[in-house]
């Protein structure tokens, strides 16, 4: 019975596994969408439309920091186009830097989840892991606005 269990969940694992693989533009657009969800709070705190909240903070880090580690491995060859995509075909020419600022966001939003610990260092450190999103959006997002 047990085993019989261990085997199902097994299964289940590797179909969702392939239905995530599937499509990785609809997943990064979701990922995207919960970063500027996560954002907001942080977001609120900085123009001082919200009093500080660490564990709101550290929530919104948190999802930075695992959308760095998945995104990579979400633009492969054959998604440059659909979805409405508005990734740019630069991505796929210049892969090595798109790669690092994934990189060098993920670092960022983890020495930040490391060393903000009250407000004063939230505004002081906070803004430079935002800035990671223009950078790259600058480069390798199309705006449709
Ligand atoms: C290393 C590159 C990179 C970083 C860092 C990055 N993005 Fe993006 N972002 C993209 C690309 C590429 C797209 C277009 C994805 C697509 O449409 O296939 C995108 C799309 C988006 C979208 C539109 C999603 C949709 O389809 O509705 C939002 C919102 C967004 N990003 C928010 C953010 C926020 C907020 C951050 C920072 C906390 C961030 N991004 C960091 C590359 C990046």
């Amino acid at each position: 019975m047990f085993r019989r269990l261990l085997v199902a969940a097994a299964v289940l694992a590797g179909v969702t596994g392939a239905l995530a693989q599937s499509d990785p533009i609809a997943e990064r657009q979701q990922l995207m969408k919960d970063m500027s969800q996560a954002a907001k709070a942080p977001g609120a705190i900085m123009k001082g439309e919200a009093p500080f909240d660490l564990a709101k903070v550290q929530a919104s880090l948190a999802t930075f920091a695992n959308v760095a580690k998945k995104a990579p491995t979400l633009f492969p060859d054959n998604s440059k186009t659909g979805h409405d995509t508005e990734a740019l075909p630069k991505i796929w020419t210049d892969k090595a830097d798109f790669n690092a600022k994934w990189e060098k966001f993920g670092k960022d939003a983890a020495s930040a989840q490391a060393s903000i610990t009250d407000e004063a260092n939230f505004k002081a450190n906070f803004p430079g892991v935002a800035k990671n999103c223009g950078a790259c959006h600058e480069t390798y997002r199309a705006k449709k606005s």
